[in-house]
């Protein structure tokens, strides 16, 4: 019989292969400094692009305010256990309350963290007889809720309306087979392209089709709308989104997230939410540093105003400078170049090193062969200053990218780091 290690002293996995050559540098960099549009990374300056602080809260000096007094009145532990137990107390259930509000929903609740979030909320909104139809390219957490589900499950083509009408037909024959209902889940932003999910055309097949719509919109929250309540508001669907999810990961730079629904609805997932039922409780400081952002969310439209005004430089300089962006609707700005995973190493170094700009680098498997995505964030907290410097350095880097230097020194940089 063979030892249970066996397989992880073989394979580290698809992304574990690549420790040798990527840790520290290209995975599990150690960013240093306040959180800012200006960090430093192994001793150097650098402008950061790849952090989700979409509206700059990370480090106002109003959050951080807020921040320390709650942790100093309330320590890391308060409440101890689970919500239903003895987690609970009025100021869970008035951030509950505003972010309901704030959404437009009638009811939310809270989640320790978004991931497990959604993961049990998908396991609580389906029973074996439900089928579930969703976005190809949903985030992992959307990916693992479905993987809990017992029943059917089919996956639409990204953003593919006329696919998703072909799983919802498929779905609805074997619904009405198992009894069952049908659950279809989508992104509001898709976080690593940018792009809108189409709601507005998903909504529209409610009128054809019986199913609920289940929306992650962990980017779209506090980015997109009239008032920053999401991609749903932009596209004038709140309403017909039937379960709706945000994170504090991101425009609310903190920890935790909720769902938002129907006062029934979240009736009954407070009670059937495993990953709430069985784990402490959002610790106190965490909610009076999420009622603070809140607050501050629905108080300061400058600060979305801000993050529009990087967006939109950063975006259309891009363009205007010919690089490939892709389709995205948001916030989130790839830039998509031709080259190997080699390339794209000696490209990212040069940028850190030479240009003084860290943004993340997406490759192969999670984007096809021989293309390398730059993956970039601009915040409320950067300035025309750093867009303007960082087009220039992308300039560079292409023209070094197309007349061959990185293949060049790829060569190099695998040597440097102990290939
Ligand atoms: C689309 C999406 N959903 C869910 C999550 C998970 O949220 P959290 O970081 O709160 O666990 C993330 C990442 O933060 C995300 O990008």
């Amino acid at each position: 019989m063979k030892d249970l290690f066996a397989k992880i002293y073989k394979d580290k996995g698809p992304l574990g292969k690549w420790a040798s050559q990527a840790e520290g540098y290209f995975v599990f960099p150690k960013l240093e400094g306040e959180i800012s549009n200006r960090m430093k990374f192994q001793g150097k300056d650098v402008i950061t692009w790849s952090i989700n602080d979409y509206l700059g809260l990370a480090n106002h000096p109003e959050v951080r305010k807020v921040d320390a007094e709650a942790a100093a009145a309330y320590g890391s532990a308060y409440p101890m256990g689970a919500r239903m137990m003895s987690g609970h107390t009025d100021l869970h259930e008035q951030l509950q309350d505003e972010l309901a509000e704030f959404v437009g929903k009638e009811a939310t609740y809270l989640l320790n963290f978004g991931y497990q979030g959604m993961v049990s909320t998908v396991d609580a909104l389906v029973s074996k007889n439900d089928i579930i139809v969703y976005d190809v390219d949903s985030h992992a957490c959307i990916i693992d809720g479905v993987r809990l589900h017992m029943g059917k499950r089919f996956t639409f083509k990204h953003n593919d309306i006329e696919s998703l009408e072909k799983n919802l037909e498929r779905a609805t024959k074997m619904a009405e087979q198992t009894g069952g209902g049908i659950l279809v889940i989508s992104e509001g932003v898709f976080g690593m392209r940018g792009e809108q999910g189409k709601l507005k055309e998903i909504v529209a097949l409610k009128k054809k089709y019986n199913f609920r719509l289940f929306v992650d919109d962990a980017h779209g929250f506090g980015t997109l709308g009239a008032t920053g309540a999401g991609a749903g508001e932009e596209q004038g669907v709140q309403d017909e989104i039937d379960v709706y999810f945000a994170t504090f990961a991101k425009s609310m730079a903190s920890t935790g997230a909720f769902i938002a629904a129907d006062k029934e609805i979240i009736d009954y997932l407070k009670y059937n939410l495993r990953s709430q039922m069985f784990a402490k409780s959002l610790q106190m400081q965490l909610v009076v540093g999420a009622l603070k952002r809140l607050d501050m969310l629905r108080t300061m439209p400058e600060l979305k105003q801000n993050l529009w005004k990087i967006v939109d430089a950063l975006q259309s300089g891009l363009k205007a400078r010919g690089f490939e962006i892709g389709k995205t609707q948001s916030c989130v700005t790839p830039v998509y170049l031709k080259g190997s995973i080699p390339e794209a190493m000696a490209l990212v170094k040069d940028l850190r090193e030479n240009h003084g700009i860290f943004c993340s680098i997406v490759v192969y498997p999670v984007i096809p062969k021989g293309l390398i995505l730059l993956r970039m964030i601009p915040t409320a907290s950067h300035t025309l200053q750093d867009v303007e410097e960082t087009l220039v350095a992308f300039s560079a880097i292409r023209t070094r990218l197309e007349d061959g230097t990185y293949k060049r020194l790829s060569a190099a940089v695998m040597a440097a780091m102990g290939e």
